[in-house]
This record gives C-alpha cells, sequence and structure tokens, in this order.
C-alpha cells in the first residue's frame, strides 16, 4: 500500500474539459497463479474554489467498490489520515470507479476535497444502523418527519472551512425507496436522512455531481457562509416525498448555478428555521443568486422561500430559470406563528412551461412544529420582484393571498407574458390582502396590482452591484493519484 502525497497547483491555462488520462504502470509480467499488482495512475483536472496539495484514494483505507462491501470505514479512516494536511495545504480524497456502499461519514478535515471520479457510485446504505441518529437543529426544535432525533445525512460534516465536494459527474445514489416506504407507512423511528449537510461551516462548494433518489432533502447546507452549489444534476421520481433539491437554511452569501433539477418536491427551497424555534434562533438566509436553474417538479414549486423563514429571508435573486411541468415559478410559503420576514426578492428571466401556477404565495401554509407557536408572530412580507416571465399552458396565473391584517406589500410584476392552458381557471388573477405594482403583464392583473401602463418595464427592480458570492471565481486544480488493483493469473 502506498499512499501518493500529491502536491499540484497549476497554473491554468485555458483547460476545458477535465480529463482522465489512465495509464497501466508497475504492472509486472503475469506469471500464472500468482497475484499482480497494478497500478493505475489518474491524472485529472476540476474546477474549484480552492486547490490542494496532498492526495489519497479510497482503495488505500480498504476500500471496495464492488456494491456490497460497506465503505464506512474506509472513509473514515481516509479522512483522518488526511486531516494531518489540514495545515498543510489540504488534501483531496479520489474515488475511483466502482459502487462503493457506505452508511453515512463524516467530513473531519478543514480543506479537505472529496472527488469522485465519473464512473463511481456511491450507493447509500439501506441499513439504519448505519446511519448515527442526532439531534433536530436547534431553529427546528424536531425532526421534520418525527419528533425526536433524525438519521444523519450521507455525507455529514460540521464547525468546518474550505471543504469540496466535487467529481467528474460522479454519482451519489441515495437508494431512497426503502426509506419512501416507510414514510408512507409511518414506519419511521426518526426524520429521513439527507445526502449532504454541511452546519455551522464557511467556503463551501458542491459541484459537478449527479445526486439521484435521496431518501429525502438532498443538499442542505445550514448555519453556513459563503457556498457554492454548481452542475449539479438531481433526479428523483417526481411521486417522491420531499425529495427538495437544494435547501439553504440559515445561510449567507450563496451562488447555486447550473443545476438540473427533478424532484418530487421543490427543486430550490431557502428556508431559516420553524415558528417558535426559527425565532428564538434568529439566523436570516440572505445574499442568494440563483442562475441558470432548470426544473421539473410537477407537485412542487421551482424555488420555494419557506414555508421554514422564522428567522428571515432576504436578498435573494433568480436569473434565468426554466420550469418544465412544475406546479409554480418562485413561490413564497408562510404562516401565522413563522414571524420573521420574506424581503427583498428578484426574480428576472423565466420560461415556464406547463404551469399550475406562474405566481404563487400563501400566508396560511399552515404546517407548524407544534401547538406552541405565537398566533401574533406575524410574518412580515415585502418588496418582491418578478420581471421578464414568458409561461405557457398555465392553470392559474397568480393566487396571492396574504395574511388579513398583515398585508404582503410592495408586489412588483413586470414584462410579463401567460398564455393560459385551454382548461385553465375562469378566474386567472386571484389576489387577497397584498399590495404592489404591475405593468406590461398579460393576462391582466388583479386591481390590487394596478397596472402602469407600458414603459414601466424596468420598475420591477434587479440590483446591479453583485454579491461577495458572485465574485468568487473558480480555477482549474489538477490532482495526480494511484490506485492499486491486484489480479490473480
Ligand atoms: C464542472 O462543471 C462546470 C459547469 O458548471 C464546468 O465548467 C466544468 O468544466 C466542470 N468540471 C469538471 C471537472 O467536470
Ligand atoms: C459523525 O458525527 C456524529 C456526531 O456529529 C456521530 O454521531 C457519528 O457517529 C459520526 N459518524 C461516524 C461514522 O463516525
Ligand atoms: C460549532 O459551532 C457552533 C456555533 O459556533 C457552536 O455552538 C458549536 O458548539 C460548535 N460545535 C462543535 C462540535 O465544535
Ligand atoms: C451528468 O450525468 C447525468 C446523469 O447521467 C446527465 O444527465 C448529465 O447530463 C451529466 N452532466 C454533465 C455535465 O455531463
Ligand atoms: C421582456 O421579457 C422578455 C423575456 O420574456 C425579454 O426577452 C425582453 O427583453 C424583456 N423586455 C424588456 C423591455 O426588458
Ligand atoms: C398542457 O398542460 C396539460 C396539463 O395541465 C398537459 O396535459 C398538456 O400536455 C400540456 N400541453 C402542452 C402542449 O404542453
Ligand atoms: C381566491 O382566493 C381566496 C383566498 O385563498 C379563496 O378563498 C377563493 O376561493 C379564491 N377564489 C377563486 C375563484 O378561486
Amino acid at each position: 500500500m502506498e499512499l501518493r502525497q500529491n502536491h499540484t497547483r497549476i497554473k491554468v491555462i485555458n483547460i476545458i474539459l477535465a480529463l482522465f488520462t489512465v495509464i497501466l504502470t508497475d504492472s509486472r509480467n503475469s506469471v500464472s497463479g500468482r497475484k499482480v499488482d497494478h497500478y493505475k495512475e489518474y491524472n485529472f483536472e476540476y474546477s474549484s474554489t480552492s486547490c490542494r496539495a496532498h492526495s489519497a484514494t479510497l482503495t488505500d483505507f480498504g476500500g471496495v467498490g464492488d456494491g456490497k462491501t460497506l465503505n464506512t470505514k474506509a472513509f473514515k479512516d481516509a479522512i483522518c489520515y488526511l486531516s494531518q494536511f489540514e495545515s498543510d495545504g489540504g488534501s483531496i480524497l479520489f474515488v475511483p470507479p466502482g459502487k462503493w456502499l457506505t452508511g453515512s461519514f463524516n467530513i473531519t478535515s478543514d480543506h479537505f476535497t472529496l472527488f469522485l471520479h465519473q464512473d463511481a457510485v456511491l450507493l447509500a446504505s439501506q441499513d439504519e444502523n448505519d446511519w448515527a441518529v442526532i439531534k433536530p437543529l436547534p431553529s427546528y426544535g424536531r425532526g421534520r418527519d418525527t419528533e425526536g432525533g433524525r438519521y444523519i445525512s450521507l455525507i455529514f460534516g460540521t464547525n468546518l472551512t474550505d471543504i469540496v465536494i466535487t467529481g467528474d459527474n460522479g454519482t451519489i445514489d441515495g437508494q431512497g425507496q426503502t426509506w419512501w416506504d416507510k414514510f408512507h407507512k409511518g414506519e419511521l423511528q426518526y426524520t429521513r436522512p439527507y445526502l449532504i449537510e454541511i452546519l455551522y461551516s464557511e467556503n463551501i462548494q458542491i459541484s459537478n455531481l449527479t445526486l439521484v433518489n435521496s431518501p429525502s432533502w438532498n443538499i442542505h447546507p445550514t448555519y453556513s457562509s459563503n457556498v457554492i452549489v454548481q452542475g449539479i444534476t438531481i433526479t428523483a421520481p417526481v411521486t417522491s416525498p420531499n425529495t427538495d433539491g437544494i435547501n439553504p437554511d440559515s445561510c449567507t452569501n450563496v451562488r447555486i448555478e447550473d443545476c438540473f433539477i427533478v424532484s418530487g418536491d421543490d427543486c430550490v427551497a431557502i428556508k431559516s428555521g420553524w415558528d417558535e424555534y426559527g425565532i428564538t434562533f434568529g439566523m436570516p438566509t440572505k445574499q442568494v443568486f440563483i442562475k441558470r436553474l432548470t426544473c421539473i417538479s410537477p407537485t412542487s414549486a421551482t424555488i420555494a422561500l419557506g414555508s421554514e423563514m422564522s428567522g428571515g429571508i432576504e436578498d435573494v435573486r433568480a436569473e434565468d430559470i426554466l420550469a418544465i411541468n412544475t406546479e409554480s415559478g418562485v413561490r413564497i410559503k408562510t404562516a401565522v406563528g413563522r414571524g420573521g420576514y420574506v424581503k427583498d426578492i428578484y426574480v428576472k428571466g423565466m420560461i415556464l412551461k406547463t404551469m399550475k401556477y406562474v405566481f404563487w404565495m400563501t400566508g396560511n401554509y399552515g404546517s407548524h412544529p407544534d401547538n406552541n407557536y405565537d398566533p401574533n408572530a406575524l410574518p412580515v412580507i415585502q418588496n418582491i420582484n418578478y420581471r421578464d416571465v414568458a409561461a405557457e399552458n398555465v392553470t392559474i396565473a397568480a393566487h396571492l393571498e396574504g395574511i388579513q391584517g398583515d398585508p404582503f406589500t410592495g408586489i412588483c410584476i413586470s414584462n410579463v407574458t401567460i398564455e393560459m392552458a385551454q382548461k385553465a381557471n375562469k378566474l386567472p388573477w386571484n389576489c387577497t390582502d397584498i399590495s404592489g405594482i404591475s405593468s406590461d403583464v398579460t393576462p391582466q392583473p388583479c386591481d390590487l396590482l394596478p397596472d402602469q401602463g407600458e414603459g414601466y418595464t424596468s420598475v420591477c427592480n434587479f440590483p446591479t452591484e453583485r454579491i461577495p458570492i458572485d465574485e468568487v471565481e473558480v480555477q482549474t486544480c489538477a490532482c495526480k493519484t494511484k490506485v492499486l488493483t491486484r489480479n490473480v493469473y
């Protein structure tokens, strides 16, 4: 067994794709009946916010990629070993081609990268014993499926700095079917696990991976800042329960771009805690930029704000959004008892095909953690801007429902063309307890959004100054590592 500690930090010269070169070295002449060690050398490049000085591969730690052997210990040992390089240039753990069955494992090293080869599949164990049970999040007070604890996520990390989970479009398969069945049958002892959850951390990159069949949510950055989620494909059956794509929760400075999501719940859901627990915890999600998102989610939103929003949600920007056969566009979900706020939301450029709703806001979402919520904790919803939207085959143009005595204000909708479906509702716009304006919108909006006439297209703001995470450049890194394969002749 040999560990390659590699030190590759290269200058970027217009390299476009990560190329894997597989070189067979060290393979001695085969002699009948003898074991022969082959080293496959992997040289590859990847896009990252930070490159690493040291590397190792999972097989160096006893990993077996046969789809049957449990690799939880191999991951743990590999990451433990690599943590020695935390303050010496950081490290990358390479997962080679293969099917790597594993229970949950923790990232316990700062300045760490997990890289999945394009033919590497992490298979999540379906045995509950392979998932530790951890406390509920303080801003939620309980698990979402059950009261009390929750199964830890497949890849979990807390109190970390500079973590990259990436690959050349390698796969993480949550094998969620057994969890979905237990959820439907009410047989869950604890709340279902997520695929990736990172708490109390900064400088996180999750990129160039395919995530399939998560037991529940896919990517959950929480109480963290400076988060980039890029080039992620997420798929789950559109009937699977709560398979939300990307859920930034009480996070600051988040950039989500070039993602393709098909799921049974919201493609992206921005959150910040639940009722009295979220109000007490008091940590908002702010400065979020979502670009070039494609979503298919027939019973949920392209982007949801809430329903858990008790710590507040502010300054969210969404641009170049495509949704197909999806229930709604950018949706606000809240309720009496949530407290908090959703404000300064800017949406520009949505193409929507076959939608139940284009615009949807609800102040009566309900769904409380318990009965101890404060009925006087009213959410503040204000300054919500939508512009440049083209939608077709739409059942309801807008259902905008504020809260009686607590109207949603400052709603601005401009330059929107909605082609209604043949079987559309008779009333395309239904607005209660809201106020705002509109300009250049067809069909004609409700009276609570008075038309400002043409030429007001730019009235719905979209900020020109960038948020800090938008300035972060991704560089090209190189890695060289080798994998031992032993063949018997
Ligand atoms: C990762 O995805 C980005 C686009 O999001 C692409 O530019 C880059 O080449 C990809 N990198 C790898 C290593 O596949
Ligand atoms: C991961 O960390 C949690 C606590 O944060 C712990 O309960 C669990 O046992 C750890 N998992 C492994 C595989 O060590
Ligand atoms: C992680 O950070 C949070 C917030 O700073 C702190 O409350 C918690 O104790 C830390 N946990 C660990 C395991 O260090
Ligand atoms: C990644 O793999 C998925 C699933 O095979 C595929 O749909 C997607 O197009 C791939 N993404 C890239 C950037 O190659
Ligand atoms: C109106 O929206 C469309 C996209 O639906 C866009 O192409 C066009 O430039 C917008 N017009 C103005 C004046 O911004
Ligand atoms: C329009 O939407 C309906 C469902 O509301 C769907 O059955 C139909 O195929 C869609 N038509 C087109 C042209 O996409
Ligand atoms: C309009 O919305 C209100 C509030 O949600 C609802 O009570 C009412 O039934 C809706 N009207 C129509 C015609 O859909």
